[in-house]
């Protein structure tokens, strides 16, 4: 089975995803991971990030593994690496390239192929997946998840405010709107679900029902 969930950046889709594909015991896939590690590696071998045709070569060759939370490129661990400001900016000109989301399109469809699989990202739903088992689209408020974001910079000790949380992030939403391939939006069927007010183990719950409910009608039919 395939369970895409979609949705802007800070509606706590990472954490939902792992904790549901741990509860379910299904394979993780962390698209915007994939993007990032295909921008610290073109990054490392001096390839232009606006050379789509050589990016996306370099995306369809690169192994990429999620194991316990990690993130494995060519078994090295990049899972601190790929979050730092430096490679989310670089990962900006790459995942807006046609070309090479076309080739991370089809990376992704052979990672799932033959799997159940939890995927995580902007496009899963409404490109990647079109037919996936159950769209979820995770969205909260602007304020609710800048406000999210920021309680957990503090508790990483970083001192940024909420006013620059708040704009950094309404930069990378009207980003991942106006992309012309891939562009943020809920698949067509999906689920819009509204988590403002909500836990992350209120909404973990409710994905696990849903799912649950899904797998029983499936074992049904
Ligand atoms: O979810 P994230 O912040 O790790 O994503 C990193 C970047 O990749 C961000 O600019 C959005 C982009 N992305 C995308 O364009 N398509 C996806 N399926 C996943 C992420």
């Amino acid at each position: 089975m395939i369970i895409t969930l979609d949705g802007p950046a800070g509606a706590g889709k990472s954490s939902a995803a792992r904790s549901l594909a741990s509860r379910l015991g299904w394979c993780y896939i962390d698209t915007g991971a994939m993007y990032r590690s295909l921008a610290l590696i073109a990054l490392e071998r001096e390839i232009s990030l606006e050379d789509s045709l050589q990016v996306a070569r370099l995306g369809e060759a690169l192994q990429i593994v999620f194991l316990d939370g990690r993130v494995l490129v060519e078994g090295r661990d990049v899972s601190a690496e790929i979050r730092t400001d430096r490679i989310t900016a670089a990962t900006r000109p790459v995942a807006d390239a046609p070309l090479v989301r076309e080739a991370m399109k089809n990376v992704q469809r052979k990672m799932a192929a033959g799997r159940d699989v939890i995927t995580e990202g902007r496009d899963q739903g409404s490109v990647v997946f079109p037919d996936a088992d159950l769209k979820v689209f995770l969205t909260a408020s602007a304020t609710e998840r800048a406000r999210r974001r920021h309680l957990e910079e503090v508790s990483r000790g970083t001192q940024a405010t909420l006013a620059a949380v708040l704009e950094s992030q309404s930069r990378r939403d009207q980003a991942d709107q106006s992309r012309p391939v891939g562009a943020l939006r809920p698949a067509d069927h999906a689920f819009i679900f509204q988590t403002d007010g909500l836990s992350p183990e209120e909404v973990v719950d409710r994905l696990v029902g849903m799912i649950e409910s899904l797998i029983h009608d499936h074992n049904e039919s």
